[in-house]
């Protein structure tokens, strides 16, 4: 079968692990150059040597205006160009207390891995593809900026003001053949959604199924998310399938965000016949 991506150049914000790491091995089968732009060296640096010289690792803080110019540099003096640029590294909430209890300590940071590091991956991309034929650009944002919740706010108002950004990016760039859109991961199987920080290896599978049992109880799918179903996204949103589409919200949770999966009028018909008999 034909590969999606051959000859196409690619940097993966985050592609290190989880759905970054999943979105750098299928771009590679499908014949992409990617620089890997993370913080995470050592899993980053082991990645980019098993691929072999089709990949390399650059450490990157996607906050830092210049780490992310050097990523962008390097896909053009090391592959020769740059035509697709997934931001996909994030960050969630160190603590989730109630809102009412929460000090806020780490909404500086979170806005500045969420909207300010995707914010310089696109400006920064763009800058290199409006000069040469366009580009795709890719965000990753989450169904916690689409479906209110519990908890976590400033992780929500992260993405929230992430999806608007994209779909703004996508109008402003288009002129110049850019195309922007956002991936809107729900529930995917990686160290964040987890929640594996503090747990010992023995315990991460344990914790793995108990998390998966809450997950699956939202969604109309019952099957966990996995990272390849993001890149699989993310390959059909940086290639020519997707030509014609930009300033797209594109949700991959199992359908979370639908409707609520509970049979209420089945509950309310119990109900009804439990009163009048
Ligand atoms: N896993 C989920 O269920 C889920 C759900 C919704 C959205 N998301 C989003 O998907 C994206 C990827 O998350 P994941 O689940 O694969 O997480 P992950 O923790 O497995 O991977 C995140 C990667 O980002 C890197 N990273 C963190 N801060 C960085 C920085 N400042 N600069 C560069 N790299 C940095 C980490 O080192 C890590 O390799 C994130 O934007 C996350 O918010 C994930």
């Amino acid at each position: 079968m034909a590969q999606e991506l051959t000859g196409k150049v690619a940097v993966i914000t985050g592609g290190a692990s989880g759905i970054g790491r999943a979105t750098v091995e299928l771009f590679l089968r499908e014949g992409a150059k990617v620089v890997i732009a993370d913080i995470s060296d050592d899993a980053g640096a082991a990645l980019a040597e098993s691929l072999g010289a089709a990949a390399v690792y650059l450490r990157t803080d996607v906050s830092s205006r210049e780490a992310v110019q050097a990523a962008v540099d390097l896909a053009v003096s090391h592959f020769g160009g740059l035509d697709i640029m997934f931001n996909n590294a994030g960050i969630s909430c160190g603590a989730y207390p109630d809102f009412i209890d929460d000090k806020l300590d780490d909404f500086d940071r979170v806005m500045q891995v969420n909207v300010l590091g995707p914010m310089l991956g696109t400006q920064i991309a763009a800058r290199h593809m409006k000069d040469h034929g366009g580009g795709a650009i890719v965000n990753c944002a989450s169904i916690a900026g689409t479906l209110a919740g519990h908890a976590m706010m400033t992780y929500r108002a992260s993405k929230a003001g992430l999806i608007q950004f994209s779909k703004s990016a996508a109008i402003d760039l288009g002129r110049y053949g850019i195309r922007v859109n956002c991936l809107v991961p729900g529930h995917i199987r990686t160290p964040m959604s987890s929640f594996q920080q503090g747990a010992s290896s023995e315990q991460i599978d344990r914790l793995e199924q108990e998390v998966s049992a809450v997950y699956l109880s939202n969604q109309i799918l019952k099957r966990r998310g996995e990272p390849d179903d993001c890149a699989q996204a993310a390959l059909f949103l940086s290639g020519q399938r997707s030509r014609h589409i930009t300033g797209m919200v594109m949700p991959v949770e199992g359908g979370v965000t639908a409707g609520d999966p509970v049979n209420h009028l089945a509950d309310i018909f119990a109900a009804r016949a439990s009163v009048l008999g």
